[in-house]
């Protein structure tokens, strides 16, 4: 870099045209070869800076009569805009090489093939929950999510399972406080407080199922703290036994790819449905699957379920007298085992990579109506 010429050295030079355009083509010159933020930024101070030899020259001007003045001035102005709109132009190309430069340095190549190492599956539980939400949406059905972590008038009391029952008990549930009864929050013992949320958010027609998570404190073979479950809900006028019936051996045949099944409907008790019970599906040990009557050799317990309860109903803020409806409730990793073939519950959470590449599925095979629900 050359020196700046001071004002008294500018004074002593002959003040030609040519004296301020070599200057300036040599400050041009200069912001032109800066090759970084700080090169040019050192450029800028030495010209433009309180002493820099732009800003010295400027200075001059003051000592000037008029005359000399009316003839530098405008040359010095001029001399002045050049280095400035050059200092500028010369940053955003820095900016725009220095941008250029990290954006190739971070580039990616997407159109690299995955290593075959790091495909993933899809789960089987979630394999069966997109079935589910197949089968239940060509029926009519949305699908309903509610938290899990739930308040204990949802999970219970307005299911018909007051504080004293003792189903509270069996239910072996996780509390996460100790707050007042109606306000302490548990995990979720089951998908049903799904159904007081929906009745309380929607008007009916309800049509829903509400597959999730749920937590139990329980642990061996067939049982895991945390497990899935599938509810089912109908709320209209009018709703009877035989709509569940019927619903249910649909959904039975279109899960199991079966044409033909046979249902075993067992009384039994839940607080939240009147009358409540329990459904068994034919079994045929030969092919393995649910069947007909003719070949079903065995009784498989699948789910729960029943006409829900006027007093869930009335609990809802809807009339009992004017509304019915049915409700069904079962286990999805038990659905996934009977249908996949597998014995044991526990892999199912383990993440153990030879289990999930044996059982996983495709991210592919999305189950259709028309393609198949199963992969
Ligand atoms: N919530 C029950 C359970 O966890 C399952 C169930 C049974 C749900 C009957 C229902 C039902 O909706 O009608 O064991």
């Amino acid at each position: 870099m050359t020196d700046a010429p001071s004002v008294s050295a500018f004074a002593k030079l002959d003040r030609t045209p040519m004296s301020t355009d070599t200057l300036q083509s040599d400050i041009l010159g200069q912001i032109a070869a800066a090759s970084s933020p700080e090169a040019l930024e050192a450029v800028r101070v030495a010209a433009m800076g309180k002493s820099g030899s732009v800003t010295a020259l400027l200075k001059t001007l003051g000592g000037m009569t008029p005359e000399q003045r009316s003839v530098e001035g405008p040359r010095l102005n001029g001399l002045r805009e050049a280095v400035t709109a050059a200092l500028a132009a010369r940053k955003v190309e820095l900016e725009a090489s220095a941008l250029n430069a990290r954006l190739a340095a971070e580039r990616q190549d997407i159109t690299l093939p995955v290593a075959p190492a790091l495909t993933g599956s899809i789960h089987p539980v979630s394999q069966v929950m997109d079935e589910l939400a197949e089968i239940f949406a060509d029926l009519g059905f949305a699908v309903a999510t509610g938290p899990e972590i739930e308040d204990d008038w949802h999970n219970f009391s307005a299911l018909n399972i007051p504080e004293t029952h003792p189903a509270r008990a069996m239910h072996d549930t996780f509390y996460m406080d100790q707050s007042p009864p109606g306000t302490r929050t548990l995990l979720r013992t089951h998908t049903s407080p799904v159904q007081i949320r929906t009745m309380m958010a929607q008007k009916p027609p309800i049509r829903i199922i509400a597959p999730g998570r749920v937590y139990r404190s329980d642990s061996d073979a067939t049982h895991t703290p945390m497990f899935h479950q599938v509810e089912g809900l109908v709320i209209d006028r009018n709703v009877t036994l035989a709509n569940l019936r019927w619903t249910l051996e649909t959904f039975i045949k279109a899960f199991f790819e079966v044409d033909d099944v046979t249902l075993r409907f067992r009384p039994s008790y839940f607080p939240f449905t009147e009358p409540s019970v329990e459904v068994d599906v034919g079994y045929s040990s030969q092919t393995n699957k649910p069947a007909g009557a003719g070949e079903a050799d065995k009784w498989l317990e699948v789910l729960g379920s029943g006409m829900v309860h006027p007093r869930v109903i009335a609990a809802c803020g809807l009339d009992p007298d004017v509304y019915q409806g049915f409700a069904f409730g079962c286990g999805i990793d038990r659905l996934a085992m009977l249908k996949y073939g597998m014995n044991d519950l526990r892999p199912f959470f383990d993440a153990d990579l030879r289990w999930l590449k044996h059982h996983g599925f495709s991210a592919f095979d999305v189950p259709t109506l028309s393609g198949g629900v199963s992969a």
